[in-house]
């Protein structure tokens, strides 16, 4: 068989352990080709392939971003198409694709699947918001590199006696922000599942204040506050016509000076928290999923993508993994809230 992988959406550290775990068990144990396309759906459309063979993959799993490079492209947009797409994959040989992505990449891997194209997916998301699978590779690694930045943040805080707001990544939830405030001691963890008013933001970083703290407020990019309806988003919609988030930290930092006379700054974490080196977990769970990739096209698993369930590698079905966000419960809100403050 000849097999094609695509990286697709934002980039994400683990990338390219995945691609290199599905290509060496596709290549030396069940003897496959491997070739890739170049910037997700993009190279599908235009067929644009490289090939991918054992000496393309050598210590990639340690390297950040993809080395197929991605795109936020649509692939039944402009040029796309299930006809167009159809045809590609015969002029090339290509039997199979492995789409590694999040809910966009999914979603359009379930419309060709639908059409009846072999396709396997495998989960991807520093959001960590897929509901059918435990934890996606990447969120670990943002998870740490924005603690690291918020125990950065925290010494200028102390320093100057100010009140630091970080924003972090998450789109509509708030993993990153629950996780990397929990692990910095934040003050407050604003995220979206929980509608909080300013007023209470303000009491907490007064009480923090009061104690002679610098008080620290993670807030995900998703969060809406109470007297709001959506969340901030001044930068226009994306290929698949969500939103494109970011600002809230540098609208909530004004307002908490004004109310509490405490200086205070932002800092929008951006795509840092995408970027580098995978840490060891991300690096092994997202190998992991690429040798499960490559056996679910043995097993022809056409319309399922591998998770992780507990420690074990499962399959669900598109369907599944497209069904439910997976957003922070409410006690593990309610567990972190008692550090608030
Ligand atoms: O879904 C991953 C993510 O990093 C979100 O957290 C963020 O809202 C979005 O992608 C940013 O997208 P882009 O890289 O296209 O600006």
């Amino acid at each position: 068989m000849r097999i094609g992988i695509l990286t697709s959406g934002g980039d994400c550290p683990g990338l390219n352990a995945v691609i290199r775990g599905a290509v060496l068990k596709g290549t030396q144990i069940h003897g496959h080709e491997y070739v890739g396309f170049r910037d997700g759906w993009r190279g599908v459309v235009d067929a644009d392939i490289v090939p991918l063979g054992r000496k393309d993959i050598q210590g990639i799993a340690k390297q950040g971003g993809t080395i197929l490079g991605t795109s936020r492209t649509n692939p039944f947009e402009g040029r796309g198409g299930v006809e167009r797409i159809t045809e590609n994959l015969e002029r090339h040989g290509i039997d199979a694709m492995i789409a590694i992505g999040g809910e966009g990449t999914l979603a359009a891997a379930k419309r060709l699947t639908d059409a009846g194209l072999k396709i396997v997916g495998v989960p991807k998301t520093v959001d960590n918001d897929l509901g059918a699978t435990d934890y996606t590779f990447g969120f670990d690694t943002a998870v740490q590199i924005a603690t690291d930045a918020m125990d950065r943040l925290r010494t200028t805080g102390d320093s100057h006696s100010r009140c630091m707001v970080a924003e972090v990544m998450g789109r509509h939830v708030g993993w990153i922000a629950l996780h990397s405030g929990m692990a910095s001691g934040a003050h407050a963890i604003l995220i979206p599942e929980q509608k909080t008013s300013i007023d209470q933001v303000v009491e907490w970083v007064q009480s923090a204040y009061d104690r002679g703290r610098a008080p620290l407020v993670v807030v995900a990019e998703g969060f809406v506050p109470d007297h709001e309806n959506d969340a901030h988003s001044e930068r226009g919609l994306d290929a698949f016509g969500r939103p494109r988030l970011g600002g809230i930290g540098e609208r909530l930092a004004p307002l908490i000076e004004e109310r509490t006379g405490i200086e205070t700054r932002a800092t929008t974490l951006g795509h840092i928290q995408r970027g580098g080196t995978p840490t060891s977990y991300d690096r092994v769970l997202a190998t992991r999923l690429g040798l499960a990739a490559s056996d679910a096209v043995v097993d022809q698993r056409w319309g399922r993508m591998v998770a992780l369930r507990g420690t074990d590698i499962v399959h669900v079905s598109f369907e599944e993994a497209l069904d439910s966000l997976k957003t922070v419960p409410q006690n593990r809100y309610d567990e972190a809230a008692i550090l608030f403050g």
